[in-house]
């Protein structure tokens, strides 16, 4: 689903990602982790199109992306969530979906539908969506007004509404309540069993080792470590890295 290969970033001296390559398998969940300031980020930014590559590539779904502008990547099914939620917030929850329904490729034969049966099509269509990540009573309230938690989860279900396939979201359960956090979770396996790829930055432990089936690790925008939760967690490199050398 997804290949990078050498990328490298640097701002100034800083290597934000530093010759890193990794894969992503199609139907999986996949867990990113570091430190903080590791690169993961800058990585998304890479990977989505919002910043160009100093050297190397990223493959989605075997096409060699690299040059290619953010809303050509989005076209080919991608779409990110923000460390820090970017959503229409002066705009009612229902309309932060539409909008995103509205670019829709799939949604392309109801330009053939007269308007109103067309957006009474859409809305629907968005309102299922807020039924699927458990907002739909807050549809008609601006998302301004929403919990930090509810907002995370519209930024989610906004990335579905595109029809992405592959679906990268920055810290989705930072800050986040344990109800809804359970809720962000189920969200993301039925997703995952529905047959979504995602790749998950977060630094809450026992959420992404308990959601994910392979963990990449970045430290100093490297991936120092590869492979399943429990390998991870008992990787020396890995620990080393969180709580500095250990003393010899
Ligand atoms: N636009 C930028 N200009 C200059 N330096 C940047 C920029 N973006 C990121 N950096 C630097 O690149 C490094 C990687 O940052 P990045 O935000 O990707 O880390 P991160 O792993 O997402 O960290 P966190 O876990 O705190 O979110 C850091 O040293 C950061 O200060
Ligand atoms: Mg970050």
């Amino acid at each position: 689903m997804l290949k990078v290969q050498n990328l490298h970033k640097a701002f100034g001296g800083v290597k934000a990602v530093n010759h890193c390559s990794f894969t992503v398998e199609k139907g999986s969940i996949t867990g990113m982790i570091g430190p903080n300031g590791a690169g993961k980020t800058t990585m998304f930014d890479l990977i989505t199109g919002l910043m160009e590559p100093d050297e190397g590539h990223i493959i989605i779904k075997g096409k060699n992306v690299t040059s290619h502008p953010a809303h050509k990547r989005a076209k080919m099914g991608i779409a990110r969530t923000f460390q820090a939620i970017r959503i229409f917030s002066e705009m009612k929850t229902l309309d932060n979906i539409v909008v995103a329904l509205k670019d829709h490729p799939e949604k392309m034969y109801q330009a053939f539908l007269p308007l109103k049966k067309k957006q009474k099509k859409i809305e629907e269509r968005a309102m299922e969506l807020l039924k699927d990540v458990g907002i739909a009573d807050k549809a008609h309230l601006n998302a301004a007004e929403l919990s930090f938690g509810q907002q995370k989860l519209l930024e989610i279900a906004r990335a579905v509404a595109t029809g992405a396939d592959l679906l990268l979201l920055d810290e989705p359960a930072a800050g986040i309540n344990l109800t809804l956090l359970n809720q962000i979770r189920d969200y993301i396996l039925k997703l995952n069993k529905e047959g979504k790829t995602f790749l998950i930055v977060e630094h809450n432990m026992p959420f992404i080792m308990g959601i994910s089936e392979k963990i990449i690790v970045l430290d100093y925008g490297q991936e120092i470590a590869v492979g399943t939760p429990e390998k991870i967690q008992n990787s020396d490199r890995v620990i080393e890295a969180y709580l500095g050398k250990k003393k010899e």
